[in-house]
C-alpha cells in the first residue's frame, strides 16, 4: 500500500500532472475538504475506473464559509485522510496552504446565476457558491484533469459546477457520483460527526421522510401535499427545515404541483447546530 505523493504547491501539482499527461495517462481529480468518509472513498474508486491517475485535493476552502459557519471547527484529520487515500489507491494528494490558493492581493471570483440562484442553498448561504465555484475553477485549471468527480449529495453544487465548467470552456468532464448512505438512510457527510448520539438516532428520519414523499409524488399525489406532510414528519423528528422542495432535476427551477417527470426532491434541515442536506430522485412512473 503506497502512500500517495503529497503536493503542497500548484507548481508541484502541475509538474506531476504534466508528467502523466505526457505519458498519455488520463487524470482524474476528486476535490474534497478532507475529513474523508466512505462517500469520498467511493468517489476515489470511481475516479480510478475513469482514469489511470487520481489526484485528490484536500483544502478547507475559507471563501465558501460565511462568518457564522463552521470553518474553524471543520474537522481536519490529514494523516488519517492520507491513510484512507493510500488504501483507496489515490496517486497524489494536493494539500495547499490557504496562502497558496489565495495569495496576497487575490481579488477575482466567478460570478454565477442559473442553478446558483434558485432559492435553495443560495438562499440560506448567499456567498457559498461563489466560493465553491472560484476554488473549483482554480483546482480544475491547476490540475487540468480529464475528468473531475463530485458527489450528488451536494446536488446544487454539482449543477453549479457543471454549468461553470461548460460556460468557461474548462476542458474537463464533470461526473456526479451517487450518494452513499448509512443503514438508516442518513447521507454520509463529514458534518455528521457533529451530531450527538441522540441527534444521530433521529437524523435518518430526514431521508426516510423524503423517500416517503418521493414515492407519494411518483404515485400521483400533488407535490405540495406530499411535501407538506413529509415536512411535518421531519420537524417532528427534531429538525428545523430550511427547505424541502421538489424541483426540476436539471435546472433546479420551481415546478407546478402536478408535474410528474424530471423531478428532484431537495432538503436542508438543522438538527441542533448541525445543518444537513440531502436530495433524491423522484421516479417517473407509468
Ligand atoms: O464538496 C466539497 O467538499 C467542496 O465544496 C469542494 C467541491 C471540495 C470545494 O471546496
Amino acid at each position: 500500500m503506497m502512500k500517495p505523493a503529497v503536493h503542497k504547491t500548484v507548481a508541484d501539482l502541475r509538474l506531476a500532472a504534466a508528467g502523466w499527461r505526457k505519458a498519455g495517462e488520463r487524470v482524474a481529480l476528486v476535490p474534497t475538504m478532507g475529513a474523508l468518509h466512505a462517500g469520498h472513498i467511493s468517489l476515489v474508486r470511481l475516479a480510478r475506473q475513469l482514469a489511470r491517475r487520481v489526484v485528490v485535493s484536500i483544502f478547507v476552502n475559507p471563501t465558501q464559509f460565511a462568518p457564522n459557519e463552521d470553518f474553524s471547527k471543520y474537522p481536519r484529520v490529514f494523516e488519517r485522510d492520507l491513510e484512507l487515500l493510500a488504501s483507496a489507491g489515490a496517486d497524489a494528494v494536493f494539500h495547499p496552504e490557504p496562502a497558496e490558493m489565495y495569495p496576497a492581493g487575490f481579488c477575482t471570483g466567478v460570478s454565477l446565476a442559473g442553478p446558483a440562484a434558485v432559492g435553495l442553498e443560495d438562499k440560506f448561504r448567499p456567498t457559498h457558491f461563489q466560493g465553491v465555484a472560484t476554488i473549483v475553477a482554480k483546482l480544475l485549471l491547476q490540475a487540468l484533469p480529464d475528468v473531475a468527480i463530485f458527489g450528488q449529495k451536494d446536488y446544487q453544487q454539482l449543477a453549479v459546477i457543471r454549468r461553470m465548467a461548460a460556460d468557461l470552456d474548462i476542458p474537463v468532464e464533470i461526473v456526479g457520483a451517487p450518494t452513499l448512505r448509512e443503514a438508516d438512510g442518513l447521507a454520509m457527510s463529514s458534518r455528521n460527526a457533529y451530531l450527538d448520539a441522540r441527534q444521530r438516532k433521529f437524523a435518518g428520519n430526514l431521508h426516510q421522510a423524503m423517500q416517503w414523499a418521493a414515492e407519494r409524488i411518483a404515485d400521483g399525489e400533488p407535490i405540495d401535499v406530499a411535501v407538506r406532510e413529509s415536512a411535518a414528519s421531519i420537524s417532528a423528528s427534531g429538525f428545523l427545515i430550511d427547505y424541502l422542495e421538489a424541483r426540476d432535476a436539471a435546472t433546479l427551477a420551481p415546478v407546478e404541483p402536478t408535474r410528474r417527470h424530471g423531478l428532484r426532491l431537495l432538503a436542508a434541515a438543522r438538527m441542533g447546530t448541525t445543518r444537513l442536506i440531502d436530495n433524491i430522485d423522484i421516479p417517473t412512473k407509468g
